[in-house]
């Protein structure tokens, strides 16, 4: 294919992924907005189980950006039942966080910290989670690295237990439900080939290998 033509192509998946590009923010100056996350994601955004928070360190600063602003319109953290999410939800609503200049600076901040593995707690089939994974590479990589054209986040990496919680909530309709949430509304129909609480663990421990 013509690189115009695959270029072209990409552009509109960007497009019909509802993403826009943005500038970089800057980093010295989210710095002052991260204190209050670290109760929750740690001091250098490696997450807290036990706090039911996700690691930030290594996702990508577009992504961060948007989960964010979902926070905020109540696209996300807003579903019954979500008790994780709403409190989420709160968290991103403090008025130093308004406006997308404050959270492109935020997600620069966040983007300095060093990526670095965290315990693995989830156990399946790795090559049974190979198979399921196909579906799932046109997005999110094939080494689950993210692609930023089809508005999917990197999953290598991130915590496990977090990446179950959330299939099962665009299982439940607690996650992609909303009409802004375009990314959310492409993803959810993608754990219809996730049958079961196994195949969810396979496809997990798979990704847990790509790191
Ligand atoms: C009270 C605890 C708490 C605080 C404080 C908090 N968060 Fe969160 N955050 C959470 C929880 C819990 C989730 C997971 C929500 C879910 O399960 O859907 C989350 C999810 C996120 C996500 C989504 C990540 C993903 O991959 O889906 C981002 C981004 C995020 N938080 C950023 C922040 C930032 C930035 C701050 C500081 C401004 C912050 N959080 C403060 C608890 C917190
Ligand atoms: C058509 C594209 C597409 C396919 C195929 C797809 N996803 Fe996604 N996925 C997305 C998008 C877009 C998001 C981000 C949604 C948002 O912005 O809230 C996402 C989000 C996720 C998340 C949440 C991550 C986080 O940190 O918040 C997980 C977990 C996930 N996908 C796993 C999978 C798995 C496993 C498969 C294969 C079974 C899959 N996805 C297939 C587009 C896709």
């Amino acid at each position: 294919m013509a690189r115009w033509v695959l270029q072209l192509v990409v552009l509109g998946a960007g497009i019909l992924g509802g993403y826009s590009s943005a500038v970089a923010g800057d980093a010295e100056a989210g710095k002052s907005l991260y204190p209050v996350c670290t109760a929750c994601h740690g001091p250098t955004g490696l997450g807290n189980q036990a706090m039911n928070a996700p690691k930030l360190a290594g996702q990508e600063p577009w992504y961060i950006v948007k989960q964010m602003q979902l926070f905020q319109n109540g696209a996300r953290g807003t579903a019954p039942g979500d008790m994780h999410g709403m409190q989420m939800a709160m968290m991103s609503k403090g008025p130093q966080l308004a406006g997308e200049e404050a959270l492109q600076n935020l997600a620069a901040y966040i983007g300095t910290f060093q990526d670095a593995d965290v315990p693995e707690t989830v156990s399946g089939d790795v090559a049974a989670g190979k198979t399921l994974y196909t579906t799932c590479a046109a997005c999110h990589g094939p080494a689950g690295q993210g692609v930023e054209a089809m508005a999917g986040p990197k999953l290598a990496g991130q915590s496990d237990w977090y990446l179950v919680n959330q299939l099962n909530k665009f299982k439940q309709g607690q996650r992609g439900y909303h009409n802004m949430d375009h990314g959310g509304r492409q993803m959810r129909p993608m754990v219809a080939t996730l049958v079961d609480d196994k195949a969810i663990n396979d496809v997990v421990a798979y990704i847990n290998a790509l790191k």
